[in-house]
């Protein structure tokens, strides 16, 4: 386990590598399960190649950055991620304006190295990405039920500036039909 004290010292972030992606997408099963509140289950084998081709793109392209933090002796204890979007202002503008959100997706860390700072720690390297890029925002999503996500996002300066609605399309339809 490692200590409060001094973890700086203690574990490493760094950019993601080809060898780290299988522990990456076992860690991205964990979050999604987490998100759902859902009992722990292995990933099929076809999800499983899927989020690999999908984490493996991230590797070389120029507008995103894997992260990861790994701890000596224990291996890979979390990941974050950030891409950084182009956006053309879509109104009347005196000269040409292009707005870069930087967008932070797949944070996790692992239970027994949580409130130690890691992710902290994961965010000031995805902050330097975006920045480099030129982002002048950041964005990112979590779920209204995941109370710690929201915990931490607030400590870390972020405001809920929106709620993101989801319906089966069927269940609207059905809501549709009522009033025909
Ligand atoms: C949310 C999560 C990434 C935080 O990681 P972490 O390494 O424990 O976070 P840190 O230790 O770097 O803490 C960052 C800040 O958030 C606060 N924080 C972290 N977890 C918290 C919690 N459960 N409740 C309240 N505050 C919390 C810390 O106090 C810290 O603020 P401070 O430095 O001002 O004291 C981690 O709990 C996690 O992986 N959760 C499950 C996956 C998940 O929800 N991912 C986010 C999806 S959007």
């Amino acid at each position: 386990m490692v200590s409060r004290k001094n973890t700086d010292e203690r574990y490493v972030i760094r950019e993601a590598t080809e060898d780290d992606l299988p522990v990456l997408v076992e860690f991205l099963a964990k979050l999604a399960l987490h998100v759902a509140g859902a009992q722990p289950q292995s990933l099929k084998e076809d999800e499983r190649d899927r989020l690999l081709a999908v984490l493996h793109s991230s590797l070389t392209a120029a507008n995103k950055q894997l992260v990861v933090a790994e701890v000596p002796g224990a291996g890979l204890v979390a990941m974050g991620y950030i891409y950084v979007l182009h956006n053309q202002g879509i109104w009347e503008q005196t000269s040409h304006v292009e707005y870069r959100s930087g967008v932070i997706d797949d944070v996790w860390v692992e239970p027994d190295f949580r409130k130690l700072g890691i992710f902290r720690a994961i965010l000031r390297r995805l902050v330097a990405f975006a920045e480099s890029r030129g982002a002048y925002e950041l964005i990112l999503e979590y779920s209204a039920s995941n109370k710690e996500a929201k915990a931490a996002w607030t400590r870390l300066g972020f405001k809920t500036i929106g709620v993101r609605a989801a319906a089966f399309t069927t269940s609207v339809q059905e809501v549709l039909a009522d009033r025909q």
